[in-house]
């Protein structure tokens, strides 16, 4: 049977480090379904439409590879998505605690139907985030193959006369 994983995060904006993880989650699952969540706790830099957007722009012509936006609870997403598992990075012990945390609550609203599979994206990534892309961006900093063109553009274009 077909395997479907969903990718969940913030995305804001996607890195270079999470599209390693999505092609690492691509070779395991037949599926796999990037999930940008709505409300992130942080007021986010771009709306969820241009996250999902941007990401969309990645992967044009790739199969297998849904992008889209979710409300709620993660676990109730992926139940009406059909989902196996949910694919999370791990780049240093610092994730860890959180991830784990975070992966026995799902596991536990989820009544044990969802996996959670962590994985390593590789290592020229593990100190690549969202937010310090955005700090060093904004500060005049270098980000160039940190994150896709497409993103940099996105950013260049967000950031302006600020
Ligand atoms: O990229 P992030 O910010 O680390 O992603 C966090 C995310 C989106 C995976 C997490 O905040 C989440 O699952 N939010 C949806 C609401 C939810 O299900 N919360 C309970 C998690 S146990």
């Amino acid at each position: 049977m077909a395997k479907t994983a969903v990718y969940p995060g913030s995305f804001d904006p996607i890195t270079n480090g999470h599209l390693d993880l999505i092609d690492r989650g691509r070779r395991l699952f037949d599926r796999v379904i990037v999930a940008v969540v709505r409300n992130p706790s942080k007021q986010p830099l771009f709306s969820a439409e241009e996250r999902v957007a941007l990401i969309r722009e990645v992967y044009k012509g790739k199969d297998r590879i849904t992008v889209d936006a979710f409300d709620g609870l993660l676990v109730h997403y992926c139940q009406r998505m059909g989902a196996d598992a949910i694919v999370r990075g791990v780049r240093a012990v610092s994730d860890f605690e959180y991830e784990f945390q975070m992966a026995l609550m799902n596991r536990r609203l989820s009544n044990s139907q969802l996996e959670t599979v962590f994985m390593m994206p590789n290592e020229t990534y593990t100190y690549v985030s969202s937010g310090l892309v955005k700090e060093i961006f904004a500060l005049g900093g270098e980000v160039e193959g940190l994150v896709p063109d497409a993103v940099l553009e996105a950013l260049r274009q967000r950031l302006k006369g600020r």
